[in-house]
């Protein structure tokens, strides 16, 4: 079993300052304009995760060139139809829905098909609810089940659409914006409010898009873009893998953590907002736009009275990454927590919102779960005795990262398998975790 770890002691106390590595939205996002960009693009702190490893080797069999150096990568793009690629192109998405559902945006004009594959976790979601409105831009899309591996052949006579997007999915909301930046005329997308570096990076790019915010909606209209300008980019630190070590932080005793340069793009810090509600002490400090993007240093100690929420469901979305590690907070609150219309979380790397529940059962916290909420009856006394397995899950790295917290955080003996997933997005996180007490 080397592939899993045991915890079997609290996390000491700790004074430290850390940096997280890059966002991966957002390093998915620069491969993928500046595989459309005319010129060399060039990334600082390129999140060198599986995912984003899966993007670059996407671009690079549409016949674009990447070299990845020490501390940098470069990407040479042809501009915005500039791929080049044999017939019968297969794709691998491996474990990544970003990078899947993005690109799919993308392909809305390939002469031919190209095939989409994914792992086993991939496969299982559901990619009809990107081929629905990219078919009616007049791409043809096969689908297995509703899920990979797909087909995707595009037209050359793309007729623009209006959109509604009423998940707050990102994903869907981004793959419309490319599919739309690929298509003469106006596309209208009406989307719930969900994380805006797509819209933001083309606001940047001087590409031609416009927003306008209404209630919890954005209003976008996107039209073709005939050239897209290189992007020289420092990506920001990951707020989702701040996530466990601010709540790590939050449940230790006596421990202090200063998190160095994080995207705190508003879009982004429903879990700032809620643990802020919940009476856990968080500080933002030096804050600062870069290129559109906010970044800032998160201050954050241990708590020791944690209230429980009625978590409001316009936070949902802007939290959407963080609600396994919320969780754990709730587990600790004073109080019956509940968390509402976050079925979307069962649409995660593995069925999320049920492995919370099991996780929380586990450490013996009671819960009410249904399709789309939980109840979290919370325990300020929590602590753990005994011996905990967390196995099966679908490789899901956040079930891992959640894991190594509460077992750090609670006590208790823990066997967690599949180290490896935290690959996918934070390949360095027990190296962190390992030096928070050195
Ligand atoms: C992402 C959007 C979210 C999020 C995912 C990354 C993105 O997915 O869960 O980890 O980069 O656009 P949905 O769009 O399915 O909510």
């Amino acid at each position: 079993m080397s592939n899993s770890i045991k915890i079997d002691n609290k996390i000491n106390s700790f004074n430290k300052t850390i940096t997280v590595p890059g966002d991966k939205s957002l390093s998915i996002r620069w491969v993928l304009f500046s595989s459309m960009a005319n010129g060399k693009s060039k990334a600082f702190n390129l999140l060198l995760s599986e995912d984003v490893l899966a993007a670059i080797n996407a671009v690079k069999k549409l016949g674009i060139k990447v070299k990845l150096y020490k501390n940098y990568c470069t990407i040479i793009g042809n501009g915005p139809n500039g791929y080049k690629y044999k017939k019968n192109t297969i794709i691998n998405s491996e474990n990544s829905g970003t990078l899947g559902r993005l690109i799919m945006g993308i392909l809305i004009d390939t002469p031919y098909k190209i095939k989409i594959i994914g792992d086993k976790s991939l496969s299982k979601r559901d990619f009809s609810r990107i081929a629905e409105p990219l078919h009616k831009f007049g791409a043809k899309i096969k689908l297995t089940k509703k899920g990979l591996p797909l087909t995707i052949h595009g037209s050359k006579n793309l007729i623009p659409i209006t959109y509604y997007e009423n998940k707050g999915s990102a994903q869907c909301k981004s793959s419309v914006i490319f599919a739309g930046l690929k298509t003469e005329g106006t596309t209208f997308i009406k989307a719930k409010i969900s994380r805006n570096h797509t819209e933001l990076l083309c606001k940047f790019l001087g590409l031609p898009i416009k927003v306008k915010k209404i209630k919890n909606h954005d209003i976008i209209e996107v039209r073709k873009a005939k050239k897209i300008k290189p992007l020289n980019y420092e990506i920001p630190s990951d707020i989702s893998s701040a996530a466990f070590f601010i709540v790590l932080t939050a449940l230790s005793s006596n421990s202090k953590l200063l998190i160095k340069k994080v995207n705190i793009n508003p879009s982004r810090i429903g879990i700032i907002t809620i643990l802020k509600i919940m009476g856990i002490n968080i500080k933002i400090k030096n804050k600062k736009n870069y290129k559109g993007e906010l970044i800032a240093d998160i201050y954050v100690v241990s708590s020791k009275k944690i209230k429980a929420i009625n978590c409001p469901p316009k936070l949902n979305s802007c939290a959407i990454d963080e609600f396994l590690i919320i969780f754990l907070i709730a587990a600790k609150a004073n109080g019956v927590s509940y968390f509402k219309n976050i079925g979307e979380l069962n649409q995660k790397e593995s069925p999320r919102l049920k492995w919370g529940s099991k996780i929380l059962n586990e450490m013996g916290i009671k819960t009410i779960t249904t399709d789309s909420s939980i109840k979290i009856y919370g325990n300020p006394n929590l602590e753990i005795n005994k011996k905990i397995i967390i196995k099966n899950f679908l490789k899901d790295h956040r079930i891992f990262m959640t894991s190594v917290t509460a077992a750090l955080a609670f006590g208790g003996s823990w066997e967690i398998h599949d180290k490896d997933s935290v690959r996918t997005s934070f390949p360095k996180f027990l190296n962190i975790v390992n030096n928070l007490t050195k």
